[in-house]
């Protein structure tokens, strides 16, 4: 089952060229007259919702703030320079970029990432990523069964002390409190993995066989499921203090299981991650059934964040968000799963832009043999 579909930003951000341009003309006049002004369009230059859309009404009020430090004439011929220049500028670009650019903000895409700080993620088809179950990889000998109870032994433990059941009906803020709570400790694994072989490589002056960029995404994803999430909620001084320790326990702990056992620690990762795609399953539900008040999250609008990132519709949803978080979290189980099966020099079968995720997410790609597959 393919829940993905190709990136077509690439168009849409060479529409955005332009208006950096523009910006740098803007910002030679605003800094001629006044040099708060030309702060203040500074920070607006690096605000992507005003660059990914020129000519919308966003844009303009940066601007005009900017232009209210400056004098009369020279906020009038900066106005005048920028919308001249965005309209030339829309004018060239094809009627699909300036479609895209208003509909789909731009983001990273293989072909855009010269463009961009942000790694590959691909854009989902959402009516495909509705209906992802949750599965389950059954432990195939010794090493399988120790990251499966480690996992088992992990969520039972944190569901006691958090008061969690898979049964029980959670309110908006516990299920804030647990997405960020575990997002915090969810991005750690791909960026100890991605660290390590990359040490690998540079002391033994051998590649890596393309498992780094790979795993720095998904230690990406992460973090924007974090950040995402904390659109939503400001977590307390007591929170950050678990998060804290959460952090100088697990990252240690992950650090030197990964040195000692990588294919463990990534059969670790890809049944937490069946773990985690049951957690956004019950969040959905609850979302759903209006039981809980985390059901107005059906009508409320995504955090721009989150639209950017998953380059979902302006009209996109919380639930929408929780529905492509969960598919991401699939898309990890099947990735690590994948590569707890792999020898460590075996080539990475994700490339950046892989975008198919099968149904039965636990397994490897069709047609694709880990070398240490047992069946
Ligand atoms: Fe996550
Ligand atoms: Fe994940």
């Amino acid at each position: 089952m393919s829940n993905h579909t190709q990136p077509a930003a690439s168009d849409a951000h060479r529409s955005v060229r332009p208006a950096t341009r523009d910006m740098s003309a803007v910002l030679r006049l605003a800094r001629a007259a006044n040099a708060r002004g030309a702060a203040s369009l500074l920070a607006c230059a690096a605000c992507p919702p005003a660059l990914a859309d020129p000519a919308s009404a966003r844009f303009f009020a940066h601007l005009s703030r900017v232009t209210t430090t400056a004098t009369a004439s020279e906020a009038r011929a900066a106005a005048k320079v920028a919308a001249s220049r965005h309209q030339r500028a829309a004018l060239h670009a094809s009627a699909d970029a300036r479609d895209s650019a208003s509909e789909h903000p731009p983001a990273p895409s293989p072909k855009n990432t010269k463009d961009s700080y942000m790694l590959f993620h691909p854009q989902y088809d959402m009516d495909a990523i509705a209906d992802i179950t949750p599965a389950h990889r059954p432990p195939r000998g010794l090493r399988d069964w120790v990251s499966f109870s480690a996992v088992q032994a992990a969520r039972s433990g944190f569901d006691r002390i958090t008061g969690y059941a898979p049964s029980k009906v959670l309110t908006r803020e516990e299920w804030l409190t647990r997405f960020i709570f575990l997002e915090t400790v969810a991005g750690v694994p791909g960026m100890v993995g991605a660290m390590l072989r990359h040490m690998v490589s540079l002391r033994t002056l051998k590649r890596d066989h393309g498992w780094i960029h790979t795993l720095l995404e998904e230690a990406e994803n992460e973090r924007m499921h974090l950040l995402t999430f904390m659109c939503l909620k400001q977590p307390g001084f007591g929170f950050r203090l678990a998060v804290l320790g959460a952090q100088g326990v697990f990252f240690n702990a992950f650090l030197a299981a990964y040195i000692l056992t990588p294919r463990t620690c990534h059969r670790f990762v890809g049944y937490l991650e069946e773990e985690a795609v049951k957690t956004y399953t019950h969040a959905l539900r609850d979302i759903g059934t209006g039981g809980s008040d985390a059901s107005v999250w059906a009508e409320t609008p995504a955090p721009t964040i989150a639209i950017q990132y998953w380059r979902l519709p302006p009209d996109a949803t919380v639930r929408d968000v929780v529905t492509a978080v969960r598919a991401d979290e699939a898309s990890h189980s099947h990735v690590n799963h994948t590569l707890g099966s792999m020898a460590k020099d075996q080539e990475n079968p994700f490339q950046t832009g892989h975008t198919t995720l099968p149904k039965n997410f636990v397994e490897p790609p069709e047609g694709f043999s880990p070398f240490h597959d047992p069946r």
